[in-house]
């Protein structure tokens, strides 16, 4: 079942979304050649204190130990902050979620350190295009699918690859919650979209294959042919005007 939440709680979410957006953006200053990634996470802790009744997402959901995903070059999603050092050209993708007043909030960006290649830079520009390509269709009336068509087109006219071994979801009271939100489907397929739904929609892109595998700390997910993978994600609401996009500061 895909809960339709009230505007009160959507505010909710807003405001968890923004915070977590809020904290991305500041950590992009610190994502340089040199710090290392349990340092990002020490920052991203230190802020959040500092806001009022914010809780991280991620720590402790499923005895996930940090605040902040963090997956640098091949890897996909769910690196862990630790003692790698970030070096000049990686890419860094940070996922970032936090819980507000009983309600989730979700998003990710990818950084590039120092000089990229311009194919390298059009593998983040593609990613986020892409997610922004999704979001115009989570309107009243398309259906679930129409999402992860316009994403997958994106993608793949690029060049580039959708993973499928991870996806997007509703988000609420819950950090995951129904429906699931794969990047790659059939258009006029899915459930229908309604004033009220809530998607944590979330391309993750390799430059190369689509196939991934998960390292033996038993999160992390790495492309399996070693190629750059990047990765932006949004909270965002179907309103009766259209996509709105919660975690927007
Ligand atoms: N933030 C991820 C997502 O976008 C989920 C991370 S769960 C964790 O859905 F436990 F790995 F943190
Ligand atoms: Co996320
Ligand atoms: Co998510």
């Amino acid at each position: 079942m895909v809960i339709i939440r009230s505007k009160k709680e959507i505010e909710k979410m807003r405001i968890a979304s923004v915070r977590a957006m809020e904290i991305l953006l500041y950590l992009k200053s610190f994502v340089r050649e040199g710090i290392k990634t349990i340092e990002l996470e020490m920052l991203c802790e230190k802020k959040l204190k500092a806001m009022h009744n914010t809780e991280p997402a991620f720590k402790g959901y499923y005895g996930y130990p940090y605040c902040l995903c963090i997956s640098i070059n091949d890897e996909v999603v769910h690196g862990m902050p630790g003692e790698r050092v970030i070096k000049e050209s990686d890419i860094v993708s940070i996922d970032f979620g936090t819980l507000y007043d009983g309600y989730y909030g979700d998003t990710a960006v990818t950084y590039a350190v120092g000089t990229i290649s311009k194919s390298v830079e059009k593998l983040l520009t593609v990613t986020e295009s892409s997610l922004f390509q999704g979001i115009e269709e989570a309107k009243e009336g398309n259906r679930l699918h129409d999402i992860s068509y316009a994403v997958q087109a994106c993608v793949e006219e690029a060049g580039f690859s959708v993973v499928r071994d991870f996806v997007g979801h509703g988000i609420g009271r819950r950090l995951h919650e129904e429906p699931q939100l794969p990047n790659y489907g059939e258009k006029g397929t899915g459930i229908r979209l309604k004033p009220g739904m809530v998607f944590a929609i979330e391309p993750m892109v390799n430059m190369g294959g689509s196939e991934v595998f998960v390292r033996e700390n038993g999160w992390t997910a790495a492309t399996k042919d070693g190629s750059l993978s990047a990765h932006f994600e949004h909270t965002v609401a179907i309103t009766e005007n259209g996509p709105e996009i919660l975690s927007k500061p």
